[in-house]
């Protein structure tokens, strides 16, 4: 069947374009499993509305589409690198053409805000161009030799079929990201989407055969946790796989792999820390921390989930952050208007509910809960303010994924720079600050992966490599050169030429 030549471009797409989306892709072509559809996704700012329903892959067509990645395979790794790269900027340039109605497709099925869909195309649009590029830096480096009639090098081959296993919260852009450099590097790429968010990755792979990505190279299986889901892991084809989920998810993942002798690749959760220093500029740091808890609905994994506060400017700081938090407008992703959409599913939404009664259940202050107006029956949530969090708290350590913001007060950065580190997680941290000691100081002490300063904690660029430490991450970073690396193994080569 192809791509699908009815969706235009600038538009919301239809319903029945939508639906149609709602599959798995093997081989180049939209394919359904066998059996009545047991998955069923609602659209979470209208929760009566099913946006489609399909039947998750099971264990016979996970190895369907191995075998077909694993065929189709050969044809690819012996196509030039450049030539790679140059299907990679197709498929951004068809990206970028398509970049409102892939924007609408994100809002509709994971339920953020327009303009965060619009960001998470650019970045699915960055990421591509830039590993595209490096198609033609592809390889390895030559090095004197010992001996005076030899010749080293090293030179880097892919791996053959490799697995993607992608979250519901960015559904376009981390799929874009992990399969890049995957892709340009020379492998078969099995992505396994969130069963709740398969439609924006099944567009892509659409978008990347229309330009001109071979038959059985780029699939996508939706399919729950499950056996379906470790068949994938066990496949013997299956030679690395590159997660982003919870965890406890990548640490079962990697286990089961490390049994095989697999690389895993696991970028899982934050408890991201703004840190407020006593002579930041409150203004700057009050639109970070705002826009890093509440935007996208605080799914993301560099959420702002914790703003560590200096107690001299606590109450100035919070005062500007409820005024500012009291602007936003809970919504349908799809409104222009919205700045928070719903929760991804109702089950989300549930867990950041109980996260709020454990908050009030520990003592935590509730200076801030948002109003939400006549909404239709969705997932919303409200965002929040908790003030007067102690480090010990659940609130304070765990990762809540929703708008919900923990305030912790500190007498000085050296206690700033300590709570921030009393976490499992190490994902990201920013500092507001203009002192030049306490800058190195929070980039030398605080264990993360990704440090800002006056900055929010979210995203990156695509160019430099993203990753936590810590309970955030397990192997190499994803995005930027190295990205490469995971998705390639190394050949040392001598030649004795006497
Ligand atoms: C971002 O926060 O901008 O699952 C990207 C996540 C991360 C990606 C976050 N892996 O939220």
């Amino acid at each position: 069947m192809g791509h699908n030549p009815g969706m235009t471009t600038g538009v919301t797409p239809k319903q029945d374009q939508i639906s149609g989306l709602y599959t798995h892709f093997i081989g180049g072509h939209r394919t359904h499993a066998d059996g009545s559809p047991d998955l069923v996704r609602n659209n979470p700012a209208a929760s009566d509305e099913v946006l489609g329903r399909f039947r998750s892959a099971d264990i016979e067509l996970v190895h369907e589409a191995v075998r077909n990645a694993a065929q189709a395979w050969p044809k690819w790794r012996n196509t030039p690198a450049p030539s790679r790269g140059r299907i990679l900027l197709e498929a951004a340039r068809l990206m970028d053409k398509h970049r409102e109605e892939l924007a609408r497709l994100i809002s509709l099925e994971e339920g953020k805000a327009l303009k965060d869909s619009r960001g998470e195309v650019q970045r699915s649009i960055n990421i591509t161009e830039f590993m595209s590029g490096e198609g033609r830096r592809f390889g390895g480096y030559t090095s004197g030799s010992e001996s005076a009639t030899k010749f080293a090098f090293t030179t880097r081959q892919p791996l053959g079929v490799v697995a993607c296993i992608t979250p519901w919260n960015f559904p376009l852009a981390i799929p874009a990201w992990k399969i890049a450099p995957a892709l340009v590097a020379g492998n078969a790429v099995i992505l396994k989407p969130a069963s709740a968010t398969p439609a924006s990755a099944v567009r892509l792979a659409e978008l990347y055969q229309e330009a001109g990505l071979p038959d059985g190279i780029l699939n996508v299986l939706a399919a729950r946790g499950g056996p379906a889901a470790e068949a994938l892991l066990d496949a013997e084809e299956v030679r690395a796989v590159s997660l982003t989920g919870s965890t406890a998810t990548g640490r079962h993942v990697a286990a089961r792999c490390a049994q095989r002798g697999v690389a895993v690749q696991a970028e899982l959760g934050g408890k991201n820390a703004a840190i407020v220093l006593a002579d930041a500029d409150l203004d700057l740091a009050t639109a970070g921390i705002v826009d890093g808890a509440f935007g996208s609905t605080g799914q993301r994994c560099t959420a702002t989930s914790r703003t560590i506060v200096v107690e001299s400017v606590a109450d100035a700081l919070l005062d500007r952050i409820v005024a500012k938090a009291r602007q936003l407008t809970v919504g349908p992703g799809v409104d222009e208007t919205t700045d928070i959409g719903p929760a991804v599913t109702a089950e989300q939404r549930d867990t950041v509910l109980h996260y709020l009664d454990v908050g009030r259940a520990e003592g935590a202050a509730e200076v801030f809960s948002g109003e939400l107006g006549s909404l239709p029956s969705g997932h919303w949530l409200a965002p929040t303010v908790f003030d007067r969090v102690q480090p010990s708290m659940r609130v304070a350590k765990e990762e809540i994924f929703g708008p919900v913001l923990s305030v912790i007060r500190v007498p000085d950065a050296d206690a700033a720079f300590e709570a921030a580190n009393a976490v499992e997680y190490g994902l990201a941290a920013s500092v507001y600050t203009r002192d030049v000691r306490s800058i190195f100081q929070f980039v030398d002490r605080v264990d993360v992966g990704m440090a800002h300063v006056n900055q929010p904690t979210l995203g990156g660029e695509v160019h430099l490599p993203f990753g936590g430490v810590k309970a955030s991450g397990i192997g190499p970073h994803e995005q930027g050169r190295e990205a490469i690396d995971f998705f390639t193994r190394v050949k040392t080569v001598y030649i004795n030429f006497a």
